[in-house]
Order: structure tokens, then C-alpha cells, then sequence
């Protein structure tokens, strides 16, 4: 699938929208339209209902009660800053950064990949943004660099594959990407990548506040507090989905790396011991989870880390990966983490140290001289009523983006294939072959022609499937138009009022992905609609 096709379906009926488009759009942020907004807000009520609400799973990890608890948390956006100290953001969540003095453009440093070229006694490292065309765009910018036509390209002797820029000390000898000349790309700089906030009358750093890069840190802050007001008994789960925000360098691909996003995150707390075990578990629950919804196998992976990729705190982490058809052939974009956190974030918020292997942390002095950047010096510990052991729990946390969930569902569900048109003829169509579940709309209700009381029976079934689903009703143009429409829309059934229904109350319902129409009582219809879209 061409990732343009699916952009401009997006934009076309209303899923997806550039921010600010009227004022010439605002890079990194996104607007979900009318289709969009249903689309994602399935995809969050999904997973709160399998994962929260309607959460009926049960392991069979040794030593650990096979049921296990999971509540919800909606914490705020803006938090106390020293949070942030606390996690580690506010020392190490950066990137560095990298400028092109010649095109004034800007890179993230590991996002710029090159290779080596040499013509006569000159040696050249050729940059180019990492994607899909990379080794095409290098080739073509060597040759333009060392005026050589295409017929020309067996001059350039090319010395090794193409590498990271981070492999490299030195950018004297680097073309930049578009760049003339050499040796134009600045060392690499630091950049903090949360946004930086005023809260109140204080504008100065008194007053600063951070928006939240993940919302894991709200449900860490108030562990106490669900434990002292829900009673429930470790293994159990807070989840919260929210809004985060990352000031990313080069957002790009869509949705996938933006500036303002939506987060679906679990902090799933357990003793020490059985940790391992139950990391096992939320990465394959989570994987599952995917599969389920309609994700194909063969676009999605499980790719444990390696030991060097491992954050110092983490025993396990493994990531859930999805082929996105704008990435080159044979790479996986990330979807999920599932993390195994040990007990680094708990300890952190008490006594507010960060691992000897990162930066020590600073001890800033307040207006009364006392250290800002403490702990919250509060115990957070947990102490098993029964066997009256107190320990610091372990964190397992499957991390998940409710925006990359919903693009991964909607590049998996683009699909062109045939079906007759209103003279039979059989003409392309453009489908989303979305999860009954996840699709926008779940039935439109069509009158075959705009008379003879089709229309009024259809409005009457419309009306009484809406008291329990988004559905739509359309007597606009022929009815193939309609079903195309509704294709286009990723609505799994269609339901028709013909000269039939007005004698025996029956309508046919097409299925959008065999085409298949079925005649069925129209008091049949909710039930019907329910054991397929929910
Ligand atoms: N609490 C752990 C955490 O935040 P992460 O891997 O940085 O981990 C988790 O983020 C998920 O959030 C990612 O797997 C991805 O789905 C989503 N995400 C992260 N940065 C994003 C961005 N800039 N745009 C869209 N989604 C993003």
C-alpha cells in the first residue's frame, strides 16, 4: 500500500486533518475529523475494556492468585516538577540535535545515515535523512556533488555500507542532506524534549512547569493513594490513557512521531519474585491484544531488546513492532513497550535518586536554601496484609500510543479490490477493512430509492439502531455510490429498504468485506448488529 493513498483518504472523508491547516498548519500536530475521532476513541475504548473494565483474564504464574486486579487513573497533564527530576526526564530525556548551517534544515543526529564515496583524492561521507529511498537520494546526491551525470555513477567508488552519522567524530568531511558544500552539519547539541511551562503569575523558573512526555508518571505518584482507597492486593494493575507531549526534533510519518499524542499506559505492580513471570505475561497478553483487533502476523513482531539496549533499571523490555508501509522494506516502526521497570520508579519518588550509571543528581538549593530536588521522601512501600511482608513492588509496564495503534489499524486496513457497480459491472473500490469493533460507523441504513414509504421505514430502523450504535442513514444517489462511500469509511454493514421490506418487514444487509447480502427480519437487526460489532 502507498502511504499516500491512505493520507489523502484520510484528509478526503474526514479522519485525519494537519493541524491549523488554515493558517498554513502546524508541524507535529494533528486533528482527528468526524470518522477519526470515532475510529480512535475505539481503539481507546478497546483497550479499556479488555484490558480495565471488562478484564476477566486470569495467568497461571506460580506463587501468583491467577486473578489480578486493574483500575483506572486520570491524572493531571502539568505535575509538580520535581516528578520530572525524579523519573529522569528532566536530566535524560533528550535527543541531540544536529544543524545544517548551508540549508539551515535540522536532524535528529541518529536519524541521519550516509556513506563514504570517493572520487580522484577526495573522500566524501554522503548524508542523507534515514527512509525509505535512502541509498537512491545518497547516490543521487554524491553524484551532484561531484557533477556526474547518471551515466557516470561506476566513477564514484564507494568505500563501505551506508552507517548512522553517530558512528562517526568528526563532520568535517560530511555533506550534509540537500546541502553544496562540506563540512556544513554542527556538532551534535542537547535538547531536552519536554515542553517548558509558566504555572500562575510566575514567569520565572519559580514558575516552571513541564507538559507531561508519558503519563506512567501520574499513576507512580499516586500508587499510595489507590492502594489506601481501593484496597485492592498486589498483582493488580492502574491504567490511564491521556494525553503527552514531546517535543520531538523531526516529527514525521503521519502520526507516528508527533508532538501532542495520546498514551495508553499500564503500571502493573507485583512482588519481586514473580516479576519475571508476569513480564511474560503482559508481553504476550499484549501482543495478543493486536492480533486480535485484526493486526496481521506477518506486519507484526515481538522484538525483545538486547542486553546493551536495556535502560540500567530494566531486567526485560520488549518492544511491539508493525511493519508501516512508510517505513523501508523489511524495517518495523515501534507501537507498544512492555517494560519490565523493577522498582527504580517507586524508589525514585521516596528518596529521589537516580542510578550512579546516570548523571549524579543535582542538588539545587531553594529561596531558604533546602535542596529542590529531593524525593517526596513519602514511603511507598506495600505491605501484604496477609503475610504482613513489606517490600517495594516490581513495575511491569506495557507503554502503548493510541495514535500509532490507530494509524497501524488504518494502514492494515486500506485496501483497493473490485466490486460491481450499480450496473454490475465490476469496477476498483477502495475499502477499509477495519475491526467491526474499531470501525467508525458500524451500519448505514439506505432506502433503495427516495420513495414509496422506503425512506420512513428506513428512518424507523435507523432510529432504533442508534439508540445502541453509531449508525448512518443515506438517501443521497445511487445506492452503489452509497455502498462506496460507506467502503471508503471502513463501515462493516450496510442495511437496504427495498419493495421487499414494505410487504415483509425484512432488509438485506451487505457485508463490506465479502460483499455478501443476507435477507434478515428487521426485528432481528440489533441483536444482530450485536453480536458482530461488539
Ligand atoms: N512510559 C514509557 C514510555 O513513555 P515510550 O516508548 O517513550 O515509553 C510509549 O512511549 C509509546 O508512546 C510508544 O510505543 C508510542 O506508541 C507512543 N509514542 C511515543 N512517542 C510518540 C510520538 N512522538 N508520537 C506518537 N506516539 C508516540
Amino acid at each position: 500500500m502507498e502511504m499516500d493513498k491512505l493520507v489523502s483518504l484520510c484528509k478526503r472523508r474526514g479522519f485525519l486533518f494537519q493541524s491549523s491547516e488554515i493558517y498554513g498548519g502546524l508541524n507535529g500536530f494533528w486533528d482527528y475529523g468526524p470518522l477519526g475521532v470515532e475510529l480512535k476513541r475505539n481503539v481507546k475504548e478497546s483497550w479499556w475494556r479488555d484490558m480495565i473494565s471488562g478484564h476477566n483474564d486470569r495467568s497461571t504464574i506460580p506463587g501468583a492468585p491467577s486473578a489480578y486486579e486493574m483500575s483506572g487513573l486520570d491524572s493531571t497533564i502539568i505535575m509538580h516538577p520535581q516528578i520530572w527530576k525524579c523519573s529522569g526526564h528532566y536530566d535524560l530525556f533528550h535527543d541531540f540535535m544536529v544543524d545544517c548551517r548551508e540549508t539551515k534544515r535540522r536532524f535528529r543526529h541518529d536519524q541521519v545515515c550516509g556513506r563514504w564515496v570517493k572520487r580522484g583524492d577526495q573522500r566524501v561521507f554522503v548524508a542523507a535523512e534515514e527512509g525509505e529511498q535512502q541509498e537512491e537520494v545518497i547516490q543521487k546526491q554524491a553524484l551532484k556533488f561531484f557533477q556526474l551525470r547518471n551515466k557516470d555513477a561506476e566513477q564514484l567508488q564507494w568505500d563501505g555500507p551506508v552507517v548512522s552519522l553517530t558512528t562517526l567524530d568528526s563532520f568535517e568531511a560530511v555533506l550534509g542532506p540537500d546541502a553544496k558544500t562540506v563540512g556544513t552539519l554542527t556538532p551534535p547539541r542537547e535538547f531536552n524534549l519536554m515542553f517548558k511551562t509558566f504555572v500562575g503569575a510566575l514567569s520565572g523558573e519559580e514558575g516552571a512547569a513541564y507538559l507531561r512526555p508519558e503519563t506512567a508518571q501520574g499513576i507512580f505518584v499516586n500508587f499510595k493513594n489507590v492502594v489506601d482507597s481501593t484496597r485492592m492486593r498486589i498483582p493488580f494493575g492502574i491504567a490511564q490513557i491521556g494525553k503527552s507531549f514531546r517535543n520531538e526534533i523531526t516529527p514525521r510519518n503521519f502520526t507516528f512521531r508527533s508532538r501532542e499524542f495520546e498514551q495508553m499506559e499500564i503500571e502493573f505492580f507485583c512482588h519481586p519474585t514473580q516479576s519475571p513471570a508476569w513480564y511474560q505475561y503482559w508481553r504476550d497478553r499484549r501482543y495478543r491484544w493486536y492480533t486480535d483487533l485484526g493486526l496481521s502476523s506477518d506486519r507484526l513482531r515481538l522484538r525483545d531488546h538486547h542486553t546493551e539496549e536495556l535502560s540500567h533499571y530494566s531486567t526485560g523490555t520488549a518492544d511491539i513492532e508493525y511493519a508501516f508501509p512508510f517505513l523501508p522494506a523489511g524495517s518495523f516502526g515501534e507501537l507498544e513497550g512492555i517494560a519490565h521497570r523493577g522498582d527504580f520508579d517507586l524508589r525514585s519518588h521516596m528518596e529521589g535518586k537516580l542510578d550512579p550509571h546516570t548523571r549524579p543528581l543535582e542538588v539545587e538549593k531553594d529561596a531558604h536554601g533546602q535542596p529542590r530536588w529531593r524525593g517526596s521522601g513519602k514511603d511507598l512501600s506495600y505491605r501484604d496484609d496477609l503475610t504482613n511482608e513489606r517490600f517495594v513492588p516490581h513495575v511491569i509496564e506495557p507503554s502503548a500510543g493510541a495514535d500509532r495503534a490507530t494509524l497501524a489499524f488504518l494502514c492494515e486496513a486500506y485496501c483497493e479490490d473490485e466490486a460491481p457497480d450499480d450496473s454490475g459491472q465490476l469496477q476498483t473500490r477502495v475499502v477499509l477493512k477495519l475491526h467491526p469493533r474499531l470501525a467508525p460507523v458500524k451500519a448505514a441504513i439506505f432506502p433503495l430509492v427516495k420513495k414509496d414509504g422506503m425512506p420512513e421505514l428506513a428512518d424507523e430502523i435507523y432510529g432504533e439502531l442508534k439508540r445502541s450504535f453509531n449508525v448512518f442513514y443515506d438517501e443521497k444517489g445511487a445506492v452503489g455510490r452509497r455502498y462506496r462511500r460507506q467502503d471508503e469509511a471502513g463501515t462493516p454493514y450496510c442495511i437496504t429498504v427495498d419493495g421487499q421490506s414494505l410487504k415483509d418487514r425484512t432488509v438485506t444487509i451487505r457485508d463490506r468485506d465479502t460483499l455478501e447480502q443476507v435477507r434478515v427480519k428487521i426485528e432481528d437487526c440489533t441483536s444482530l448488529l450485536r453480536d458482530r460489532v461488539t
